[in-house]
């Protein structure tokens, strides 16, 4: 058995939790901001399990419009994945629904609508499953979700996908349409030491980049004493920005790659792309630091927060430590631990995805189709299934697999074990999943907007 399949029947406890989605006025470093939240905080409270626990989640839902939740990076059953339309009903304003499932992997994960751009406000919260035999040793652990912010405060997700239909990428404010590209060539945009993601990473301009709900003003601390091992958990759950993520003064060492383990590897700094999640372990050093996420390929004060372990004075909220400019970690740097791994075997099936622009950006394409025109991807339980992505556009493509979590191909049995994986322009990228996980499972970009402008399919398979 893998460890999936022996991991989905309830071995622990049950863990109920109510889920109440509603419209609120959140406080932003003293700006009222209207959104929509989980139980009135942004983001919403931590739900935490062991692996093998049943949870039992009632949503109710005081949106004024329909919602889902989707629990990101869960080797789920198929009809809790909160994907409407394909896994289940949407659930209507003033309405409730009961979320039951076991969660079979140990993991940072974290759960958001799938209904049209809500993620993009502040409906999302961290889930994290803790290992009953954890290996780690660490003295305490930090969660922390990366956001861009715009809902309430600039203009809404849903005026902004809208801009984006009518009028395409909009850089800048600015659409493509007005731009000089007599100037531009291709190579501006290709990746490059100084742009890992290209030169157009995202279209949105966010008026903020907070981390765990909070502005540089106001920033959220963590306050420790020096020498202790700390595991970061870092989500990133915006929706169209990448973050680079450094601590001054502090090396990083990267354990997990979406919830699964990795051979540690001490980098400066690493580049979270949207849906993504990091587990990193820093030893504490002696005074107050800046924890930064600063948005990759964008012009915005970095997200912030504060490390402190001694009294003195804190580091300027637009500090930018030199470890931003340090080592970056890159996939290649990474392999699976051997428990963790995919055992190697020849793919039975191989599909190409060719990712690409449509019109100025007014759509996004898999193979030549906008999600609802998409020929699912049919294939038999049990196969070995590869995936190549092959980005046929200039931006990047942060590419989430629903219900599995793939291992990067070509890494020796050691690729690393991922549900989310930025596909760089033009790269082609290909990854291996194991199809134990019967059902009808999204994949798409994670750049919200991309997605919901077309860029979906499924993968498609019965027990
Ligand atoms: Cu994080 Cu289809 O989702
Ligand atoms: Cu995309």
């Amino acid at each position: 058995m893998t460890q999936t399949e022996s991991a989905r029947h309830v071995t622990g406890k049950v863990v109920r939790r109510e889920l109440r989605a509603a419209p609120v006025t959140v406080d932003l470093a003293g700006r009222a901001v209207q959104t929509w939240a989980y139980d009135g905080v942004v983001p919403g409270k931590e739900l935490r399990a062991t692996a093998g626990d049943l949870l039992r989640i009632r949503l109710t839902n005081d949106l004024p419009e329909e919602t889902t939740v989707h629990w990101h990076g869960l080797a789920l059953r198929n009809d809790m994945d909160g994907v409407p339309g394909l896994t289940q009903d949407p659930v209507r304003a003033g309405a409730s629904f009961d979320y039951a499932f076991v969660v079979p992997d140990p993991g940072t994960y974290w759960f958001h609508p799938h209904v049209g751009v809500q993620l993009d406000r502040g409906l999302q919260a961290p889930l994290i499953v803790e290992d009953p035999r954890e290996p780690m040793s660490y003295d305490e652990e930090v969660v922390l979700m990366l956001d861009d912010w715009t809902d309430g405060w600039g203009d809404s997700p849903d005026v902004i996908l809208e801009r984006m239909a009518r009028k395409g990428m909009v850089m800048g404010g600015m659409s493509m349409e007005g731009m000089d590209h007599g100037g531009m060539s291709m190579g501006d945009s290709m990746p490059s030491d100084e742009q890992p993601l290209g030169a157009d990473t995202g279209d949105v301009v966010y008026p903020a980049h907070l981390i765990n709900g909070r502005t540089s003003e106001d920033p959220f601390l963590i306050n420790t004493t020096p020498g202790r091992r700390i595991r970061l958990r870092i989500i990133n759950a915006g929706g169209d920005t990448a973050y680079r993520f450094a601590v001054g003064g502090h090396r990083l060492s990267v354990t997990h790659t979406d919830g699964f383990p990795v051979d540690p590897v001490e980098v400066d700094t690493l580049i979270v792309g949207m849906g993504e999640r990091y587990d990193v372990v820093i030893t504490t050093g002696d005074g107050a630091f800046p924890v930064v996420a600063v948005p990759e390929g964008k012009e915005a004060a970095p997200g912030f927060a504060l490390l402190r372990t001694a009294s003195g004075a804190a580091p300027a909220p637009d500090a930018r430590p030199a470890e931003l400019a340090g080592q970056l970690l890159s996939y290649a740097d990474l392999r699976a631990v051997e428990s963790a791994a995919l055992e190697p075997r020849e793919p039975d099936r191989e599909f190409e995805l060719g990712l690409q622009m449509v019109d100025g950006g007014r759509q996004w394409f898999i193979n030549g189709a906008a999600f609802g025109d998409h020929e699912p991807l049919e294939i038999q339980s049990g196969e070995r299934i590869r995936l190549v992505m092959r980005n046929e556009s200039m931006m990047f493509h942060p590419m989430h697999v629903h219900g599995h979590t793939f291992a990067l191909a070509g890494q020796n049995g050691r690729g690393i074990r991922k549900d989310t994986i930025n596909v760089l322009p033009m790269e082609s990228l290909s990854v291996d999943l194991q199809a134990d996980n019967p059902g009808q499972w999204l994949i798409h970009c994670h750049n919200i907007y991309h997605g919901e402008l077309g860029m979906m399919t499924v993968l498609s398979y019965v027990a």
